[in-house]
């Protein structure tokens, strides 16, 4: 491996190849390490397999952070309509699957190989298997100790994600490094993750494992709508993954499993209307059998005839159905979650460039900072949007 480098980017992850890629257009001798045996695992498994590469209604308030504006400057300069430009100039087919969200047609593959390729033609090179044991100052630039030998470099980027999923390779690297070099960080917590419950909830659902429906959940005064999925250990699905950014342990969640309408004015309707239908049959006409049944199961016990039901019985179910309250236990933590909430503290870092302010050559881009996108392709697209910021004035 030469020893020498203009840039030297550590993680070959989203934002890594396309902040390599983007400097090695630029004439610059780049360096794209991972210690992984391959570039771009988290993305293969994104989405489903089939990577939500980004989502055409991105705006900064799709992101949380401790510093809400710094992300606008680069998603500003590098948008949604530019990664569709490079996706279909690679001619990869694609689909909208949601309002806004865009998917690989049928895998995530054709993404990894766009980034390796553009990379390639870039004059990158791309070494897998190295590992970083440690990173000093050099005069201007850094000497980086690797498994393949000591390197030095004028410019360092560290794109090396957060702790999700450490078996894809994530580590805490990004997070003590930028400590090493006296760098605030914020707490870090898992989030677009499911939660896990106990007890009482955790049988209700358990029993229902496999089923999905849309709801309105809420978390503060966060509300997200979409589908919930039962699992055994808990609850997850788009919606609850979602709201998860907005959770603090030992906060309750709101669920309302009657989404469009006002439950207790539908029942009263239906008594006058359909007074000899049960309950579970009315409510089977919008919900899945089985949530309903479990609904009147949880909430009054035995279902009866309309014609039955008073109107502070009818009040009652309602309530329990649209505002059902439950505290999760906590999260299924690192394993599983899509991302890491919190990180580098961005007022530290310069939103055109994604320089260290107060350390010359050092950069920071993609997940390891304190930028947070909600759930549906706004992570990728940060990770594209910093990555290009910092390759273009590297
Ligand atoms: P990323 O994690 O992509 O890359 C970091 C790289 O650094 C990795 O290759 C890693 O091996 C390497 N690395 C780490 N430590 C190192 C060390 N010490 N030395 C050398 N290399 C090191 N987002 C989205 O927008 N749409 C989606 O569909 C999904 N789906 C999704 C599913 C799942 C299961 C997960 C876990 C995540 C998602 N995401 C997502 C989130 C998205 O994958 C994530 O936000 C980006 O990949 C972040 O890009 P980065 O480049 O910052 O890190």
């Amino acid at each position: 491996m030469d020893t020498q480098w203009d840039v030297v980017v550590i993680g070959a992850g989203a934002s890594g190849m396309m902040c390599a890629a983007t400097a090695g257009y630029r004439g610059k001798n780049v360096l794209l390490l991972d210690h992984a045996n391959r570039p771009g695992k988290k993305i293969l498994m994104s989405g489903g397999g089939r990577c939500n590469f980004t989502n055409l209604n991105a705006t900064p308030e799709d992101y949380r952070s401790h510093d809400p504006h710094f992300c606008i400057s680069a998603l500003k300069r590098y948008t949604p309509y530019d990664f569709l430009e490079l996706v279909e100039r690679h001619g990869i087919d694609h689909v909208e699957k949601a309002p806004g969200q865009l998917f690989c047609s049928d895998s995530a593959k054709p993404i990894v190989e766009m980034l390796t390729t553009e990379c390639e033609w870039a004059g990158v090179a791309l070494r897998c298997s190295v590992s970083v044991d440690a990173v000093v100052r050099d005069g201007e630039g850094f000497c980086l100790e690797t498994t393949e030998g000591q390197l030095r470099t004028k410019k360092l980027v560290i794109a090396t994600g957060g702790y999700s999923i450490p078996t894809l390779g994530a580590t805490g690297f990004g997070f003590e490094l930028a400590r090493q070099f006296g760098l605030n960080v914020w707490d870090t917590r898992p989030a677009l993750v499911p939660f896990t419950l106990t007890s009482l909830w955790k049988e209700r659902f358990a029993a229902l494992a496999g089923l999905a429906t849309p709801v309105d959940v809420q978390c503060g005064d966060a509300i997200v709508r979409g589908d919930v999925l039962l699992t055994h250990r808990g609850i997850s699905g788009p919606a609850v993954l979602d709201i998860s950014g907005d959770w603090v342990p030992g906060q309750a969640l709101k669920i309302n499993w009657w989404p469009d309408g006002v439950l207790y004015d539908d029942l009263i309707e239906w008594r006058d209307t359909s007074p000899r239908k049960s309950v579970v049959t009315m409510l089977s006409e919008r919900l899945p059998k089985r949530l309903a049944q479990a609904l009147v199961q949880w909430f009054c016990e035995k279902d009866t005839i309309l014609a039955e039901c008073s109107n502070a019985y009818l009040k009652q179910l309602s309530s329990a159905v649209q505002e059902c309250e439950l505290k999760p236990a906590g999260t299924e933590g690192w394993r599983t979650a899509e991302v890491t909430l919190g990180g580098i503290d961005t007022r530290l870092i310069s939103s055109k460039d994604m320089s260290v302010k107060t350390i010359p050559n050092l950069y920071f881009i993609g997940e390891v900072l304190d930028v947070t996108g909600r759930l549906g392709g706004f992570n990728f697209q940060w990770a594209w949007a910093s990555g290009v910021a910092c390759g273009q004035a590297i």
